[in-house]
């Protein structure tokens, strides 16, 4: 059977327009059905029109309305967006959404045929207070409250930790908490979910992380934004 990890890419808020006509020149020459990218929300069609399947890095929970500087489920639908990172850490960090907001907007993306990357991750501080499978089941049970279309989530683990840090857990903690958050998931749901790792993936451990048996791919940050690191991994990951 084919390999179908996938690789999603998230630019954050990088990148000059002409950055952006560069870094879409040499991206188009790589193999993309395994690939997402979710740039910053005024390059996205750009992207779309090169093929790639697109995701938006943060939607609102409403379809339209009096919401200044937000982007709804149903507009990003139908500008050719699949995707939506919700819940990354960044924005429960800078932005302080909450467990409660971010299930609502899990819902509204799935009822806008969105597919969701939904992040969660422990802090350091949560980690070494050995508090991870409890933070974690926390955001799981109150983020997909009431939701049971779990095929058309996959579950991002990124312990905040390793994001943006060059440090990535072990294969093993990985695959312990991968397990775990299946487990938990599989206990509301009933059924089985895809797992993404993200937190400090590139070029460099891109082969290590590769061997990690029960994830379905890679949300990454820094190192998609470099297209020749970004190249190596989706080369590794979909080989
Ligand atoms: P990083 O970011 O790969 O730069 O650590 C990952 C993320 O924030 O999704």
């Amino acid at each position: 059977m084919a390999n179908k990890r996938i690789v999603i890419g998230n630019l954050k808020m990088s990148m000059s327009t002409s950055d952006v006509n560069a870094y879409l020149k040499d991206i188009s020459k790589l193999e993309n059905k395994q690939v997402v990218i979710c740039p910053t929300s005024l390059y996205i069609p750009y992207f779309v029109k090169h093929g790639f399947y697109v995701g938006i890095q943060n939607v609102y929970k409403e379809n339209n309305g009096a919401y200044t500087g937000e982007v709804s489920p149903s507009q990003a639908y139908t500008m050719g967006i699949r995707y939506a990172l919700v819940g990354h850490s960044e924005r429960r960090n800078y932005f302080k959404e909450t467990n409660e907001l971010i299930n609502e907007k899990v819902k509204a993306c799935l009822n806008n045929k969105l597919k969701v990357v939904l992040c969660i991750g422990e802090s350091a501080e949560e980690k070494s207070m050995l508090r991870t499978n409890r933070v974690l089941k926390k955001q799981l049970m109150t983020c997909l409250d009431g939701i049971k279309d779990i095929k058309n989530i996959f579950i991002a683990y990124e312990p905040i930790w390793a994001i943006g840090t060059n440090v990535t857990p072990t294969n093993d903690e990985i695959r312990t908490v991968v397990s775990y958050i299946k487990q938990v998931v599989y206990d509301l749901t009933n059924e089985d979910v895809a797992v993404l790792y993200g937190g400090s993936v590139n070029d460099k451990n891109i082969n290590t992380l590769n061997k990690i048996d029960n994830i379905a791919g890679f949300l990454v940050g820094g190192a998609s934004t470099d297209y020749k690191k970004f190249k190596t991994i989706i080369e590794e990951v979909t080989k």
